[in-house]
């Protein structure tokens, strides 16, 4: 009898030792690795197997289907592609169950009303109900918790199959047999194999189960989403494993003191990675937010120093933010530098800026930076913000509310121009701004009169004499 080979397993990235260390060599986890029988043969491939020149290829097997729900659409980059897998990853209690209900009760009813008027499709499948059910797999919750949940969503129908399940072959099985529109799995770590051993939730049982489910999509063209927890770091649990295998990782992100969540790309192999969608989480359930610079702006203070507006991109889509910093005299020796929202070595670069051509010494001075509402900003359009929250918080001079800005600052001091400034400004003259501070080289580009009063600045100080109004 052949001996079972067993592996170590990191079970923060999948690394795999034949025996047993403290510390991933890999990722760095310490005390990460459990004993896990090797994984089975590979899976077959697709079918796929014969090279074939890329014109034979029948092209638009890429067709979307549009789940209904825009903002959500929007971040898959259009709709849901057939045969794609999704994870959806978050922290628990942030709304990933609820937004997969309402996403899979939209699904449900537009194909209903697609089934209808497109009978004799040739596309159709399976020409009878097939293709207007979803399967709602859940390891979690009881169908009477989801019955329940969907009741709080006035969401109720026929064709919304759900099945307490956990095992995966038995998931494929009834998948295969149900031809859903799509599928959900609630959630991943619960799923397992019978091919291991291992407990469900370890990295090799993520693996072979998001792998077989994969298998699963491409073959029969049906959409599956995984939802996925987050660990306490804030990664997908089994991340790299997973990210691997699926075409597209979401993340629902959101504080749970505020009732917006937002829904943002990390991966998409059929869209953009930097669309956001803005959720708010009600008593009946999420609802989108189509202008959410408006509800970033509600709760702003106005003529406190230290509060700048920003406008910056999120894809495709302008979003006004507020950026607030708090300069204050360091009690303790070394002065303490905080940056929530944007990237910590950004703000340094910009305080040394700061020090050396503006003269704005904050060397005894700590500094907190912070975006609110949540949001993080990579872009350098933020340059800006950060400088002109800095100095209105050091000087203790408010920004006019109704002004705005956004620019990329050098290191040498200079203004920089950023992309898509128009979309920008428009942004803020429809909430209602009447000033722009913005990059020279942006300001001479403008075609459009847009209701603002721009002022063109080329560098950081011209940005501190323009804010003091
Ligand atoms: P849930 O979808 O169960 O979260 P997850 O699947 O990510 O763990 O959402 C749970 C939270 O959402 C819970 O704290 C209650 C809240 N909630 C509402 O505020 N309104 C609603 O209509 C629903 C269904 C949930
Ligand atoms: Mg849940």
């Amino acid at each position: 009898m052949s001996k079972i080979k067993t592996v170590f397993q990191c079970q923060a990235c999948g690394y795999s030792s034949p025996k047993w260390l403290g510390k991933c060599p890999d990722c760095g986890a310490w005390n990460s690795f459990s004993e896990e029988k090797q994984s089975p043969k590979p899976l077959k491939s697709f079918g796929l197997s014969e090279p074939q020149p890329l014109s034979k290829i029948v092209g638009g097997r890429e067709k979307r289907i549009p789940i209904g729900i825009q903002e959500f659409d929007r971040v898959l980059g259009g709709g849901l592609v057939n045969g794609s897998i999704i994870l959806i990853g978050g922290d628990p209690g942030i709304g990933k169950s609820t937004l997969l209900l309402q996403a899979v009760a939209k699904i449900v009813k537009s194909q209903e009303s697609r089934v209808k008027s497109q009978i004799s499709e040739t596309k159709l499948r399976t020409p009878n109900s097939g293709l207007r059910t979803v399967l709602y797999v859940s390891g979690e919750e009881s169908p009477e918790q989801i019955k329940l949940r969907a009741e709080r969503l006035s969401i109720d129908s026929d064709n919304i199959i759900l099945l307490p399940e956990t095992l995966v072959e038995n998931i494929i099985n009834a998948a295969n047999d149900l031809k859903p529109s799509a599928v959900v799995i609630d959630s991943i770590q619960t799923i397992y194999t019978e091919e291991l051993t291992s407990a469900p939730g370890s990295v090799g049982q993520i693996r072979e189960s998001a792998a077989k489910l994969m298998f699963f999509a491409k073959r029969s063209d049906v959409p599956v989403f995984l939802i996925g927890h987050v660990t306490k770091e804030g990664a997908i649990a089994g991340p790299r494993v997973l990210e691997h295998i699926v075409d597209t990782v979401l993340y629902f992100e959101g504080d749970r003191g505020h009732p917006y969540r937002i829904l943002r790309t990390m991966k998409n192999r059929f869209g953009s990675t930097n669309e956001i969608g803005v959720f708010e989480m009600t008593d009946e359930g999420l609802m989108e937010i189509s202008n959410p610079s408006e509800l970033f702006m509600s709760e702003r203070p106005l003529n406190v120093s230290g509060s700048t507006v920003i406008a910056t991109m999120e894809g495709t889509r302008p979003l006004l933010v507020e950026m607030q910093a708090l300069v204050s005299p360091t009690t303790f020796g070394m002065p303490r530098r905080t940056s929530m929202g944007v990237d910590f070595n950004r703000v340094n670069l910009l305080i040394a800026v700061l020090e050396k051509k503006a003269e704005i010494h904050l060397g005894g001075m700590d500094v907190f930076i912070n975006i609110v509402g949540g949001l993080k900003i990579l872009e350098p359009a933020a340059d800006m913000g950060i400088i002109s929250s800095i100095v209105s918080s050091f000087r203790e001079v408010p920004i006019d509310p109704k002004t705005i800005l956004f620019g990329e600052v050098g290191l040498s001091g200079e203004v920089r121009a950023v992309a898509q400034g128009e979309a920008r400004l428009k942004e803020a003259a429809k909430i209602g701004f009447k000033k722009a501070i913005i990059p020279k080289n942006n300001a001479e580009r403008l075609k459009n009169d847009l209701g603002l009063t721009i002022i063109g600045v080329k560098n950081v100080e011209d940005v501190i004499e323009n804010i003091r109004i």
